[in-house]
């Protein structure tokens, strides 16, 4: 997949069930990772790490992985995204990016920046 991430976007931690390469081409992506905390915990995921992600760089998830990216760019980051399967099949989760709550994913948050940064392209 040819993913481009809108200036300034921040994808909140979602899971993608497969093994995965990334690897940018243009602009910088900013990774944290995630992991499930222990029972009781005051918060359902705890950050485990990060990875920043310029030109020419790659990264590999295990299909455990739990991450956020956020474009810290005043432009378009674009990248390549290999998947191990079909991203569209498991039942795939999203964790709030305030509350860290975990629901089922859905890409309308994403789909809105890529609208609005659309948008503003043509006014
Ligand atoms: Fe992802």
């Amino acid at each position: 997949m040819n993913i481009i991430w809108p200036p300034s976007y921040t994808q909140t931690p979602h899971n993608h069930l497969l093994w995965a390469e990334i690897g940018v081409y243009i602009g910088r992506e900013d990774n944290i990772f995630w992991r499930r905390s222990a029972p009781g915990s005051k918060w359902p995921i705890e950050a485990v790490g990060a990875a920043s992600l310029c030109v020419g760089s790659h990264c590999s998830f295990d299909s455990e992985v739990i991450h956020s990216v956020t474009n810290p760019l005043d432009s378009l980051t674009a990248g390549l995204h290999v998947y191990g399967g079909d991203l569209g099949l498991p039942p795939r989760s999203a964790w709030d990016g305030e509350t860290l709550l975990e629901a089922p994913l859905s890409h309308a948050r994403d789909i809105r920046a890529i609208e609005a940064y659309n948008v503003s392209l043509t006014v």
